[in-house]
């Protein structure tokens, strides 16, 4: 019923010209795998050649962050607006510029709000650091990241949940299938069908993230709650990629 997603995260890798090249040379066989959706972030100077470059394919383009106001004086940032027609996604509240943009939870929310006025399909990532999860504080992070994300927010139908463990990025230290099942599937999911009714909760996407690759996604999505990954370091890698997609293909029987 939900449809898996793979989306990479490319964060600040690939000038322009070695964005296209990669899009060019993984389109054709990530385009036969149509079962998922696939969704590349590119940096936001390569998105326009990204887009252009998988015209007349469904492989989705997102950037990787959007700013919190419609316009005004924000040197260096990129508002809502300005992302349309270059991008289909937006992933929102990454860990990283929660943690070096300095990105609130409100701010969270006000980008996704700007995100959807915009026609724009919010990921938003959530998820503890490594501080609160030893202090048995993961639940109630994550609990407050969602809740504080999705404030004012009625319809959840353009939305996409990422859980990423902040401890599991890019350190090749992954959380358990049964860790991340347990957030997603007993947190994330739980707090949807409280706010948005069940059926709702059980038609939204929610990815894991966090140092997924080709050889331990099997099993990340083999849990029932988990539809997909948002991917970094693997992303940056053609076969990988293509094995992620192909392996989220395999695991949810969609051949
Ligand atoms: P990673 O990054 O796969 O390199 O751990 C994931 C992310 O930050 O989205």
């Amino acid at each position: 019923m939900r449809i898996p997603m793979m989306a990479g995260n490319w964060k600040m890798n690939k000038t322009p010209a070695e964005a296209v090249e990669f899009v060019n040379t993984i389109k054709d066989e990530l385009q036969r795998l149509s079962q998922i959706e696939r969704v590349v972030c590119p940096p936001y100077v390569a998105l326009a050649g990204v887009k252009q470059a998988l015209a007349g394919t469904d492989i989705g383009v997102g950037a990787q962050d959007v700013h919190a106001e419609e316009s005004g004086a924000y040197t260096s940032s990129v508002a809502a607006n300005m992302l349309v027609g270059l991008a289909d996604y937006v992933i929102i509240g990454h860990s990283e510029t929660r943690q070096y943009l300095g990105v609130t939870d409100a701010d969270v929310n006000k980008k996704t709000k700007l995100a959807l006025k915009y026609g724009l399909k919010p990921i938003v990532a959530i998820g503890e650091t490594l501080e609160q999860n030893e202090l048995g504080q993961t639940t109630v992070v994550c609990d407050r990241q969602l809740r504080a994300a999705l404030e004012g927010i009625t319809d959840l139908q353009n939305i996409v949940i990422a859980y990423e463990p902040v401890w599991a990025i890019g350190t090749g230290r992954t959380a358990t299938p049964e860790q991340a099942q347990a957030i997603i599937g007993g947190v994330v999911r739980p707090v949807l069908a409280e706010l948005y009714g069940e059926a709702v909760a059980q038609a939204t996407r929610i990815l894991y993230g966090g140092s997924m690759n080709p050889a331990n996604c099997a099993d990340l999505m083999k849990q029932p709650d988990i539809d997909g990954g948002l991917i970094g370091g693997a992303s940056l890698k053609v076969n990988d990629f293509i094995a992620l997609t192909r392996i989220a293909i395999e695991v949810k029987a969609l051949f």
